[in-house]
């Protein structure tokens, strides 16, 4: 294992809540609900790809111009900003900065692969801005999480092949993604909406260096058939 790339929204700070919160708000102006349980198929997935999956679930699919669309994704944004303005380095989810110090005490790399436009605003109130040896820009993407392209971009600016990554992730679509990588994914949260991840965790906090290592070396026998 040479690098770990991870999610932002759900892995690294809790702004995987927000994102919901904002949703509803702004799917509610549009005569729309959604839940908690619905909301898991948002994660990962981009602000646009976001709106259609709620457009659909609330049967408007087709009823909003681009235009609209627009403004739509815009008032959303509008109040997720609200939502993390008073972000602080107490927000990282608990473990998250011991193992940030553990991975560079083991001199592997660390990369973000988020999805959110948000992100580089998000990692500087976090505090954690330097620990990234690459971070992808989402708007230069041409494909979304579960498609594979963010990870492997994440491997590129490291200069570590995709066979020498773990990542972490929150979401269904992202751990897909991981494995459509051909890298070692790690899920955090429950088995049922990580079906495919190589090892879960429910918790931030078990997410420890040893953990992933321990993983990683059944990860790599499995793979080498021994
Ligand atoms: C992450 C989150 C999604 C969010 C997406 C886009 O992947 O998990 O819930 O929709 O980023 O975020 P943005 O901040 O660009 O709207
Ligand atoms: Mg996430």
């Amino acid at each position: 294992m040479k690098a770990v790339i991870f999610d932002l929204d759900g892995v690294i700070t809790d702004t995987a809540e927000y994102h919901y919160l904002a949703w509803k708000h702004t799917a509610e102006q549009i005569g729309i609900e959604i839940d908690r349980s619905f909301n898991e198929r948002l994660k990962g997935i981009n602000r646009e790809q976001s709106l259609d999956k709620i457009l659909i679930h609330g049967g408007a699919a087709g009823k909003f111009q681009e235009a609209e669309k627009q403004e739509i994704m815009r008032r959303k944004n509008q109040y997720y900003q609200q939502l993390i303005q008073n972000l602080t380095p107490h927000d990282l989810l608990p473990g998250i900065s011991v193992l940030f110090a553990e991975l560079k005490r083991e001199h592997i790399s660390i990369a973000l692969a988020s999805s959110s436009r948000n992100a580089p605003a998000i990692l500087q109130r976090l505090g954690v801005m330097d620990e990234f040896q690459g971070v992808v820009d989402p708007a230069a993407l041409a494909h979304g999480k579960p498609d594979p392209e963010i990870f492997l971009t994440a491997a590129a600016l490291l200069g570590v092949p995709p066979s020498e990554c773990a990542a972490i992730e929150d979401a269904e679509a992202g751990i897909a993604a991981i494995k459509s990588a051909g890298m070692f994914a790690v899920g955090v949260g429950d088995e049922t909406s990580l079906r495919g991840a190589d090892l879960i965790v429910h918790n931030t906090n078990e997410l420890t260096f040893e953990l992933l290592n321990e993983g990683w070396q059944r990860y790599c026998c499995i793979r080498e058939g021994k």
